[in-house]
């Protein structure tokens, strides 16, 4: 299984889903390849952002990714493309070739216990709480997402 993450900057919400998902993998012996990708390229190189980083390290996870953005490649090489909300969709199919348009996906499909969200909210603007809450968010979609995929 190889699983893209994609948001808008690929400073927060995508690369803390892929963290998360890389630790739910590794504890649970899945064999995937998980990355993320931003849909611009102005934060190109960055690490996450600071607050993003560090609720993720309240809750265990440590993020090392460098923002990147989506590249045509990606479209054929991962098998599922997950975006953060209904934006990220919009650009993520209008990029896709044809062929590739079932790879995409918004996450909130993938909760399992959330409730009241159709979207992961972009926290960029937003106070830590929106952070915490970010990471409570994903890890939810993950176990989902685990839930669909392994068996
Ligand atoms: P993300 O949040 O899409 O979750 O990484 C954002 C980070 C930066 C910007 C937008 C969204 N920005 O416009 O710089």
């Amino acid at each position: 299984m190889k699983i893209l993450f994609v948001c808008l900057g690929n400073i927060c919400r995508s690369p803390l889903a892929e963290g998360v998902m890389k630790k739910m993998c590794a504890e649970r012996g899945l064999d995937w390849e998980i990355d993320s990708a931003g849909l611009i390229d102005y934060h190109q190189g960055e690490l996450p952002d600071e607050r993003m980083r560090r609720a993720a390290k309240d809750r265990g996870y440590t993020l090392t990714h460098r923002s990147r953005p989506v590249k045509e490649s990606d479209f054929s090489y991962f098998d599922l493309i997950i975006g953060m909300d209904d934006y990220n969709i919009r650009s993520l199919r209008q990029d896709a070739p044809k062929s590739c348009l079932q790879k995409i996906r918004i996450i909130s499909e993938f909760f399992v216990n959330v409730k009241g969200y159709s979207t992961v909210p972009d926290p960029y603007n937003r106070n830590m709480e929106a952070f915490y809450n970010t990471v409570t968010l994903l890890e939810d979609a993950c176990e989902g997402i685990i839930k669909e995929f392994s068996n």
